[in-house]
């Protein structure tokens, strides 16, 4: 098994053993790529959620707030173009009875390929050392631009096949390219069919009066459909944003990759409102914004990178997808499009209400272009458990599980130790628990001997430990124990809620 494969299990059983995520409705032997959050996990999601939030809104004059409802009417769906083209090409294999996304299999052909460019550059670069010429190596070497020629034709045939759909060309091209089943190795394809990946349910009493509505694959529609409401009532004026954290729900159809991709799971997205002519500059600054604030956290800035989209959709001018290394590899993490003024429009075509806004100082009237940014929570918390889960090697021969994740998004900031329940030293700690809770999210532990119980906090992420021994009781100082360093250091008492406030507080990082 690679290392990446058992560095994927090894997250997904830490997130379970330490409470952070379990399956949904597991004691009915689960519900596909469905999840519940636990008390760490959902610690850990409210304090990505905030840090979100506060860098998007709170801390930009220029963007407000919104809670719109899951359940919208359904001509939102049909003018966003969800009802007619939010779909998956999908194909099964006649031998494993397994179904895939026929884009998908091209585009695992693709990075089969990609890696073997990459490994060829590598070796090449480790010979050549300094005097290496990367683009011109990869512009000139034989076997590199044949494969680079395959990428290409697999890729634009596809599109092609997409834009027109001709579904049976695009089957065709997984023949010609002679794609087998990564199960069975079977190369027995059915024809390829579009399936729409909205959720439908009912809304009104009786079977008469009731319609078929959906709930919303993306938070994004409800901000479009109230641009007005919220310009006129915040009274901003563009270039302004509107931000949303809610769930959106999709019938995905291949769900393997745990919360990567989940048939219910929430987004965090923000649609900026700019003036028509206006949108690459901002398309530009926000790909720049959002890098940034990826980059606060302080993980391995080579596990973030652009992938700039070829085929765009028929509404955006540019779009781009910030990607994370998983242990699957680089997928998408967050998307940056520019919408132009495709959604407003069309909710003015459908709705048959003006969705323009008046420049008091040009005395125009437009309907504003939008460049959104849109990122999934679930995936953010999967990238955060990877990037911090560590295994470390100690002294004595011995290991510990350290999830090293920012102070500022740990789901306690601290935890309180006793280092034994008598003497009056839980009593002690007890106080201190009670000072710290209404500023700082902090946990107590009384159980096992104290190195156990260092591990347990290490484990779940919380970058400070503060035991309370018997000098405590004398001198009125307690023992900080960092988590990532293992460093200790004795720390006044009435000093330490402003010690922790400077250690994890997120304004620190900004
Ligand atoms: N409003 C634009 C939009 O929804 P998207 O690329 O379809 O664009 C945006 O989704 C983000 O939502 C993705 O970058 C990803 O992080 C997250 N996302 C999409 N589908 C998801 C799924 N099935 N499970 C978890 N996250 C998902």
């Amino acid at each position: 098994m690679s290392d990446n494969s058992n560095k994927f299990k090894q997250v997904i059983s830490h997130a379970k053993e330490y409470g952070f995520i379990f399956q949904s409705s597991e004691i009915y032997d689960g519900l596909s790529a469905v999840y519940d959050y636990g008390p760490n996990g959902v610690e850990l999601k409210n304090n990505i959620k905030r840090f979100w939030w506060d860098s998007m809104v709170r801390m930009n004059h220029d963007i407000v707030g919104l809670d719109s409802s899951i359940l919208m009417h359904p001509k939102t769906w049909k003018a966003s173009g969800h009802v007619d083209a939010f779909n998956d090409p999908l194909i099964d294999n006649r031998d494993s009875k397994y179904r895939y996304r026929a884009d998908v299999l091209i585009e695992d052909y693709v990075a089969k390929i990609e890696s073997k460019i990459n490994k060829q550059v590598d070796k090449a670069k480790s010979k050549f050392g300094d005097s290496f010429d990367e683009k011109l190596f990869r512009e000139t070497n034989p076997r590199i631009v044949e494969n680079q020629q395959k990428i290409d034709y697999a890729l634009s045939t596809m599109k092609k096949c997409l834009d027109d759909d001709d579904l049976v060309s695009f089957k065709n091209l997984i023949i010609e390219l002679d794609i087998k089943d990564p199960i069975s190795g079977s190369k027995n394809w059915t024809d390829i069919k579009q399936f729409n990946l909205m959720f439908s349910t009912s809304i009104g009493a009786n079977s008469e009066s009731s319609s078929e509505i959906y709930l919303r694959p993306e938070t994004a529609q409800g901000i479009f459909v109230n641009f007005l409401n919220v310009q006129k009532s915040s009274r901003k004026k563009i270039p302004f944003g509107i931000a949303q954290i809610g769930k959106a729900f999709r019938n995905e159809i291949i769900a393997r990759q745990f919360i990567f991709r989940m048939r219910e799971f929430e987004q965090m997205e923000m649609q900026f409102f700019v003036k028509p002519g206006t949108q690459k500059e901002w398309y530009e600054k926000w790909k720049e914004k959002r890098m940034q604030w990826h980059k606060l956290m302080g993980f391995n800035e080579k596990d973030y990178r652009f992938h700039d989209h070829d085929k765009l959709a028929h509404y955006a001018d540019a779009a781009c997808d910030i990607e994370f290394k998983f242990p699957f590899g680089f997928k998408e993490l967050e998307g940056i499009h520019s919408r132009t003024d495709f959604d407003l429009s069309q909710h003015e075509k459908f709705s048959g209400k003006k969705l323009r806004y008046f420049d008091p100082e040009s005395k125009e009237t437009y309907v504003p272009y939008v460049v959104e940014t849109s990122i999934g929570l679930d995936r953010m918390f999967l990238s955060v458990l990877t990037a911090s889960l560590q295994e470390e090697n100690l002294q004595n021969d011995t290991k510990r599980l350290v999830l090293k994740i920012p102070a500022f998004l740990a789901p306690f900031q601290a935890a309180v130790l006793p280092l034994v329940k008598k003497d009056g030293l839980e009593e002690k700690s007890n106080e201190l628990y009670e000072n710290l809770r209404p500023f700082l999210n902090v946990t107590k532990d009384e159980k096992d001997a104290i190195g156990r119980r260092y591990r347990r906090q290490d484990a779940i992420g919380t970058p400070v430990c503060i035991t309370i021994d018997h000098d405590t009781l004398m001198d009125n100082s307690v023992t900080f124990r960092l988590r990532d360093s293992m460093e200790q250091y004795r720390v006044d008492l009435n000093s330490v809620r402003d010690e922790l406030l400077k250690l994890t507080n997120f304004a620190n990082f900004l």
